[in-house]
C-alpha cells in the first residue's frame, strides 16, 4: 500500500477576507476534508504557484467546518496570501506542533498578553478557554497595539469581547504604544498592563504571543511578578520547512519548534541563547 505524502496539501476555497489593519488580513478558508487543530497548533498555507508558509489558526478550534488565518503581509507568501479574493483555490497541511496544555490551566488563573499580530493564536485560545469557562478561576487578556487602528478584531475586542465581561471570571486590558482622540483605555507598551495583577501568581499561568521583543520583555515582567518558568507558555516562531521534524531549520537549542513547540514554556527555552532571535 502507497504510504500517505505528508507534505500533501488538502484544497480549500477562501470564503472570505478581512482587511483587519493596513498590512494585516484575516482569510477564511473552507477546507474540501475535514480539518481540525487545538489552540496553539499551526499549519501550512500553500498559494498555488507561488509557496507555503505556517501560520496559526485564529478561529475558534470547535468550528471545524471554516478555519480564520491571521496574516501579516512580510513577503512572498504572505504578499500572494494578502491578494487572494473569495472563491480563490489555497492548499492547507497540517496540523503540527503541540498546542496549549488546556488541562493544565484548569482550576487556575490564566493570563493573555498578546501583541500585534500575536493576538492571532491568542484569540483561538480565548474561544477555547471560553466555552469551558467554569474550569478556569480567572482569565485575564492583556492586548496591545501600536496604535488603535493596529487592533486586530476590532468588532470582537472593543464590543462582543468586552459585553462577555459580565461573566465575573473575565477580564480585559487593552491598552496602545500611541493613542488617539478617541482611544478609552491605556496608552503604553503591553508590559504597562501587567501592573497591578492580583492573580496568584505561584499557580497562575500566562500564555504570551507577539513579536520576539515583545515576549522577552513580557516574559521578564511575569518573571518579576513572581510568575513561575514552567507556567509561562510562549507561541514561538522560527523559519519552517517541513513542519514535521525532518528539515531541522526550527531548531531552538535541541527543541523543534515544528514538533516540541510552536508553544514552549520559558522553562524550556530560558538556557538556550537564540530562544529571542
Ligand atoms: C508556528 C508559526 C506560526 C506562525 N503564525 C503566524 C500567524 O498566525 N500570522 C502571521 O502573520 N505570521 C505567522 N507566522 C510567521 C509567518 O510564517 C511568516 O511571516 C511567513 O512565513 C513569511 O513568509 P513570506 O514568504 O511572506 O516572507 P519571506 O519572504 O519568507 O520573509 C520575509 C521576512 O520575514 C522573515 N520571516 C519569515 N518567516 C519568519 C518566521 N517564521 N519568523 C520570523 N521571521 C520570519 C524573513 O526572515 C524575512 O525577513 C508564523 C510562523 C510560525 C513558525
Ligand atoms: S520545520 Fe523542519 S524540522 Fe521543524
Amino acid at each position: 500500500m502507497n504510504q500517505p505524502n505528508i507534505y500533501e496539501p488538502i484544497r480549500a476555497t477562501v470564503e472570505e477576507v478581512i482587511q483587519e489593519t493596513p498590512t494585516i488580513k484575516t482569510v477564511v478558508v473552507v477546507p474540501e476534508k475535514p480539518f481540525s487543530f487545538l489552540a496553539g497548533q499551526f499549519a501550512f498555507l500553500t498559494v498555488p504557484g507561488v509557496g507555503e508558509a505556517p501560520f496559526t489558526p485564529s478561529s475558534p478550534p470547535s468550528r471545524k467546518e471554516k478555519t480564520d488565518f491571521t496574516v501579516m503581509k512580510t513577503g512572498k507568501v504572505t504578499e500572494a496570501i494578502h491578494r487572494l479574493k473569495s472563491g480563490d483555490q489555497v492548499g492547507l497541511r497540517g496540523p503540527y506542533g503541540r498546542a496549549y496544555p488546556l488541562k493544565d490551566f484548569e482550576g487556575r488563573e490564566v493570563l493573555l498578553v498578546g501583541g500585534g499580530v500575536g493576538l492571532a493564536p491568542l484569540r483561538s485560545l480565548f474561544y477555547a478557554l471560553m466555552e469551558q469557562v467554569e474550569k478556569y478561576n480567572r482569565i485575564l487578556f492583556c492586548c496591545g497595539a501600536k496604535t488603535p487602528d493596529d487592533y486586530l478584531y476590532k468588532d470582537e475586542v472593543f464590543t462582543e469581547w468586552q459585553s462577555l465581561c459580565a461573566c465575573q471570571r473575565l477580564n480585559f486590558r487593552l491598552t496602545v504604544d500611541k493613542k488617539d482622540e478617541n482611544w478609552q483605555y491605556q496608552e503604553g507598551v503591553v508590559t504597562c498592563t501587567l501592573d497591578n495583577i492580583d492573580f496568584d501568581v505561584s499557580t497562575a499561568v500566562a500564555a504570551v504571543c507577539g513579536p520576539p521583543i515583545m515576549m522577552k520583555f513580557t516574559t521578564v515582567k511575569l518573571l518579576q511578578l513572581g510568575f513561575r518558568d514552567e507556567n509561562i507558555y510562549l507561541s514561538m516562531e522560527r523559519k519552517m520547512y517541513c513542519g514535521v521534524g525532518h528539515c531541522r531549520h526550527c531548531l531552538i537549542g535541541t527543541r523543534f519548534v515544528c514538533k516540541d513547540g510552536p508553544v514552549l514554556t520559558f522553562a524550556e527555552i530560558k538556557n538556550e541563547p537564540d530562544a529571542w532571535a
